[in-house]
């Protein structure tokens, strides 16, 4: 660490307090306040606007130049070169694989896809109208009672089998969530398909026809994935390590992440999208919403518009307008309605000064939904999408915490409630 110093003087504590500052690789220098405590006060930043609460090596976002990085490689480099098991690898172990490393990872994880069988059974307790995302986070809960061989934290191969496991079973539970709503037969993953083809078939497949999923297809749902695999220490990310930090298994922590995730203000923005998209209903009607999103007494945002990092444009967001542009062509349907009333809300957005005001940028979710829409895929198993997508990266930096020495998190809080007071005799 540098020997980089910052200075704080408190009224009411008589000497200035030494504090030292740490330089990443890029960045922001941060401040070390854990000292603080012994000199009886505590910093204060609630929504964690100006705290890191780690440091780690794994992905970088330049929320001003609208840039990130995977391991350092920049997301439009390897949403053009890369797949996403490719990613998973990366985010995991820090490095591209090589072709021995890559066919061995993608084998591994090719002979993981499918669940226990006792597993199935778990969907027959929920109703059909369960939204997909409560029984996802149900079930990746309960895959710790199964695979007690990748329980054990503290070592390093059982971590990584946790790893291996949770990435290759996410899309056939995601797919199992979607069966079970739409009343089809689940549909047992192919170990002669690559992880985002199985992924479709699953999802759209059924015993009464042979297996047949577009490429192009299967290239855009690789790519959504690729683009949601991490993302710095977001708040879904941010649970998994917290709930990390106390020893919780690899299953449940990733199930805190899916639970964190599902909020519309997180990763149940793309969902939101759609509704928000089909509230306005008409182009005739965009100045109306936009109107209503910059009123402070209304409660509406622009959902898949700002972001607490970005104030440039999302990167994601550009990567995948281009995808909805092939899948739409692809499809024939490059005049979607949808499409062209979210081109024209997010051209009147970024012309309007409220917006450019508060550097106000479309983000990855406005697009995706439209992409996901396209593809068949129903609105609610969007952000079941997004969270098939982000597990490398949830257990790439559970695994970074617990290669490294960690204490549990615990935050202090500013207390305004009651001092001590008797209770009445
Ligand atoms: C994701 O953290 C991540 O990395 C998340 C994510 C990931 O990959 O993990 O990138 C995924 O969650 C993307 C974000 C998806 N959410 C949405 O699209 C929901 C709509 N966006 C907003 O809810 C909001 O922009 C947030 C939650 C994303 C960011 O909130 P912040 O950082 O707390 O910003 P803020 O609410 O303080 O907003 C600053 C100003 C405010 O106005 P003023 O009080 O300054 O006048 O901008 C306004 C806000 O009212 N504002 C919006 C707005 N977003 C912010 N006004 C209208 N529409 C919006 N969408």
């Amino acid at each position: 660490m540098s020997e980089k110093k910052a200075q704080l003087s408190i009224d009411g504590i008589d000497e200035p307090i030494d504090l030292p500052v740490y330089e990443g690789s890029t960045g922001p220098d941060v401040v070390d306040v854990s000292s603080l405590v012994g000199h009886g006060v505590f910093t204060y930043d609630p929504g964690f606007m100006s705290t890191a609460a780690c440091d780690s090596d794994i992905t970088f976002i330049d929320g001003g130049k609208g840039i990130l990085l995977y391991r350092g490689y920049p997301i439009e480099q390897l949403a053009e070169k890369s797949n996403f098991l490719e990613v998973c690898y990366l985010l995991l172990h820090g490095e591209l694989p090589s072709a021995t490393e890559n066919q061995e990872f993608e084998n591994r994880i090719r002979y993981h896809t499918m669940v226990d069988e006792h597993i199935h059974r778990f969907f027959r307790g929920f109703p059909s109208s369960a939204h997909p995302m409560a029984m996802l986070c149900a079930v990746v809960g309960g895959l710790s009672a199964f695979y007690h061989d990748t329980l054990d934290i503290d070592n390093p191969e059982q971590r990584i089998g946790a790893a291996h496991r949770i990435i290759a079973k996410l899309p056939t539970l995601a797919a199992m969530c979607y069966k079970h709503g739409v009343g089809q037969p689940f549909m047992y993953p192919q170990n002669d398909m690559d992880f985002s083809a199985n992924f479709l078939h699953m999802m759209f497949g059924t015993p009464c026809e042979p297996a047949k999923v577009s490429p192009i297809l299967a290239k855009a749902m690789d790519t959504i994935f690729l683009l949601h695999a991490d993302h710095e220490q977001n708040a879904s990310t941010s649970t998994v390590r917290l709930a990390g930090s106390t020893g919780a298994n690899p299953y449940g922590c990733i199930a805190s992440g899916i639970a964190a995730l599902w909020g519309p203000a997180h990763g149940g923005a793309n969902e939101s999208v759609l509704k928000m998209l089909g509230e306005i209903g008409d182009e005739s009607r965009i100045d109306e919403f936009i109107l209503r999103a910059k009123n402070k007494d209304d409660p509406f945002r622009l959902m898949g518009f700002g972001h607490r990092v970005y104030k440039n444009f999302d990167p994601r967001a550009k990567v995948m307008r281009e995808i909805c542009d092939e899948v739409l062509e692809e499809l024939g349907a490059h005049d979607d309605p949808l499409f062209r009333m979210a081109r024209k809300l997010e051209k009147i957005a970024l012309e309007d000064e409220y917006f450019i005001e508060r550097k106000l940028y479309p983000n990855v979710d406005f697009y995706s939904g439209i992409t996901l829409k396209a593809i068949g895929i129903p609105t609610n198993m969007f952000t079941v999408i997004f969270a098939t997508g982000r597990t490398p990266g949830w257990i790439a930096h559970w695994n970074e915490m617990l290669s490294h020495p960690y204490r549990i998190g615990r935050p202090r809080q500013l207390y305004k409630g009651h001092t001590q007071r008797d209770y009445p005799a």
